[in-house]
């Protein structure tokens, strides 16, 4: 058995946990589809090499990007295990999402797995999920990968698992709601969150680095400053990556995820 490991993940935590699962796993990893800077293309996987596919959450969603350059794969049958990584809050519809997608493409989802992610707009001023995945977290994805190896080795990996059925992270209803409550006002007053992130010019050396980082090239190289707000996904990988930290993402969003999401949520598997 050889492991197929397909992620896409601007600040690093999503390649992780794959990673950490397809440590559990113990099988060697034939091949690692690192899409967070390009498309998957037309791949076919054939029944005998599971695919792990590991994407984080945007909005509640698979983030769009990820599941735009996974649009050539295909299963013919082909065991999958869908992992996303959320920032502490929730992922709402994400997992469903992305099993349908797998299914429809001609996967089997033997497990699926919920795992939590240093947020993206975490700060040190608003720190939300720091550090995440941790040392606890990655023994408990090597678990979920031991459990894997064990359904696909007894021949029981034929059986498919209902996402829907994955237990819940533990969250208090009514921080929630008001998190909801708080999102819809902002939304109907206009507030306008920032369509970029913000570059402070006396900190920034054109170093290029965030250019690079950058999965959906919004950054132009040689001017480094510039951001095309059109591109950009938010997803936070230049303000986490730049070494002079002279981009920031001021949204209002990271001080309420911060005061509202500041319990350890934990992760989940279903095999
Ligand atoms: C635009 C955007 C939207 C996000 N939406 C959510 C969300 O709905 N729920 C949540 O818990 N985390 C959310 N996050 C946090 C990410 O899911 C989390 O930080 C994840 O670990 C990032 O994965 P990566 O390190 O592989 O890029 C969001 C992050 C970004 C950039």
């Amino acid at each position: 058995m050889e492991l197929h490991i397909l992620t896409f993940s601007p600040t690093g935590t999503s390649r992780k946990v794959a990673e950490g699962i397809a440590r559990g796993i113990d099988c060697p990893v034939a091949h690692m589809t690192d899409i967070t800077h390009k498309e998957a293309g037309q791949q076919v996987f054939g029944d005998s090499q599971p695919l792990l596919v590991s994407l984080p959450v945007y909005g509640g969603h698979v983030a769009p990007m990820a599941l735009k350059r996974m649009e050539g794969i295909r299963g013919s049958n082909t065991p999958a295990i869908a992992v996303v990584v959320y920032g502490n809050r929730h992922y709402e519809q994400a997992l469903e999402e992305l099993a349908a997608f797998l299914s429809e493409r001609g996967f089997r989802i033997v497990a699926a797995g919920t795992f939590v992610g240093e947020h993206s707009y975490s700060t040190e001023q608003t720190p939300i999920a720091v550090g995440r995945p941790d040392a606890r977290d990655l023994e408990f994805a090597g678990l979920f990968g031991q459990e894997i190896a064990k359904k696909l080795k007894e021949g029981s990996g034929d059986e498919e698992v209902v996402v829907g059925t994955i237990e819940q992270p533990e969250q208090d209803a009514m921080t929630m709601q008001n998190f909801k409550q708080t999102v819809m006002t902002w939304m109907k007053s206009g507030l306008q969150m920032p369509a970029s992130p913000l570059v402070d010019a006396s900190l920034c050396s054109a170093c290029g680095i965030c250019a690079d980082l950058c999965p959906s090239s919004a950054i132009d190289r040689n001017s480094p400053q510039e951001t095309d707000a059109s591109l950009c996904i938010k997803c936070c990988a230049c303000v986490k990556g730049c070494p002079s930290q002279a981009r920031t993402f001021p949204t209002p969003f990271a001080r309420l995820l911060a005061d509202n999401f500041n319990i350890r949520k934990e992760n989940k598997f279903l095999v």
